[in-house]
């Protein structure tokens, strides 16, 4: 074995390709285990793209994006949140490389970020790459399945010693949603500390509450955040707009480091594909007539599934307030990857592990219910519920 740096060999590897691999080779598998939809980009956002390459857009552009591009996110920012001018704004190839410029730009070997977890691992492995040390802040499941944050806890784990403090909200794996008062807490905390905070709001049009409260969507650290606060935001054109393969993000980052984020995307990417920036453009031009109803389409997915896997008898699960999963236990599902691999060689069910997302994940299974067809989720419920009955 050639001696890479041993930090990327003791790397987890992906548990949740661990389950899809066992299902290489079977057509009948009924599988939710990654985190996008089965529905296909709209025909306006891929007619974009089509014309921009036919147009003969194959070149490089700005390392920051295509200035129109930055201006209208700015402007889609601005109809959700305070407005933020485009000078704060860097289109970046996907939701997890703006993570990861995200990272790069504050963390170093030995720095200290603290991190919300269960989470989506990539969040706590990149700053792992880049030798930072990550210590993991656990959210807590109650009786009735949903998870909770311990603020003062939280408070009280992020010091002067702490770089950055990493939180998904809505979360990928438990649904949970950070509150505006445990973000006004936060912020607050981390001002006193010069703490950093990271906020991956990738899922932040997906949030089921927003309606009850009259707004778009959940509570983001931009509504309260003033332009110095040591914020930056990760954002992402794959879940809102069903892109996940095209790789299409932005940040917003505070006024005056864009040009520092232009050198970090030089020697990243450079640049993302001007074509998938047409698309990109496309979509928020779009937005407020698209966006409501997938959310809506998401909704009715997720009141498919969840009363569903309620009702099956030992199944643990709460109504998650966003994002596109379930998170929920189910007897036997204490080893959860065993769990799964079962789940997919005895039922043809495919979900992904608890301990993907970490060990405080562990014993529970996530299921991305977002889906074209409900009637696929039901047809999964029942292959669940048979498995379980045997
Ligand atoms: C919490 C979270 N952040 C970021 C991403 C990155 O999304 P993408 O790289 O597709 O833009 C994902 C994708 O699943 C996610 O779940």
């Amino acid at each position: 074995m050639p001696n890479l740096r041993p930090l990327i060999d003791e790397l987890p590897g992906s548990k949740i390709r661990e389950v899809a691999n066992a299902a290489i080779g079977r057509s009948d598998v009924l599988a939710f285990w990654f985190g996008e939809s089965d529905e296909t980009t709209p025909p306006f956002i891929r007619d974009a793209a089509v014309r921009s390459i036919n147009a003969g857009e194959t070149f490089y552009s700005h390392n920051l994006g295509l200035a129109e591009l930055r201006d209208a996110i700015a402007d889609y920012v601005g109809s959700l949140h305070p407005g933020v001018g485009s000078d704060r704004i860097a289109v970046t190839s996907s939701g997890v490389s703006a993570l990861m410029l995200a990272m790069q730009s504050l963390v170093g070997a030995g720095d200290e970020v603290v991190a919300v977890v269960p989470v989506w691992p990539n969040l706590t492995a990149q700053p792992a790459i880049l030798g930072a040390h990550v210590r993991r802040f656990a959210l807590r499941p109650g009786s009735d399945g949903e998870w909770r944050l311990d603020v003062e806890g939280l408070r009280k784990a992020v010091s002067d010693r702490t770089r950055v403090l990493l939180v998904n909200s809505p979360s990928n794996p438990t649904g949970w949603t950070l509150c505006r008062d445990e973000q006004r807490v936060l912020l607050e905390h981390c001002r006193t500390t010069g703490t950093w905070i990271v906020a991956d709001e990738v899922y932040e049009r997906i949030y089921f509450g927003a309606a009850d409260q009259g707004t778009k969507c959940a509570p983001s650290f931009l509504d309260i955040a003033d332009p110095d606060d040591r914020l930056v935001v990760v954002h992402s054109f794959s879940k809102s707009f069903l892109m996940t393969g095209w790789r299409l993000g932005w940040l917003v980052v505070p006024p005056g480091a864009a040009p520092s984020f232009a050198k970090l995307i030089e020697f990243n990417t450079s640049c993302a594909p001007v074509f998938v920036q047409r698309a990109g453009l496309a979509a928020l031009e779009q937005a407020a007539s698209f966006v409501p109803g997938l959310v809506e389409r998401l909704r009715q997915c997720r009141d498919t599934l969840v009363p569903r896997l309620r009702e099956i008898s030992g199944v643990q699960v709460a109504t998650p307030k966003g994002g596109l999963y379930a998170f929920f236990r189910a007897p036997g599902s204490d080893d959860s990857l065993a769990f799964a691999k079962r789940l997919v060689q005895d039922a043809g069910l495919g979900i992904a592990p608890g301990a993907a997302f970490g060990p405080e994940g562990e014993g529970w299974l996530r299921w991305c219910f977002a889906s074209r067809e409900p009637a696929r989720l039901v047809a999964g419920a029942e292959r669940l519920a048979a498995f379980l009955a045997l």
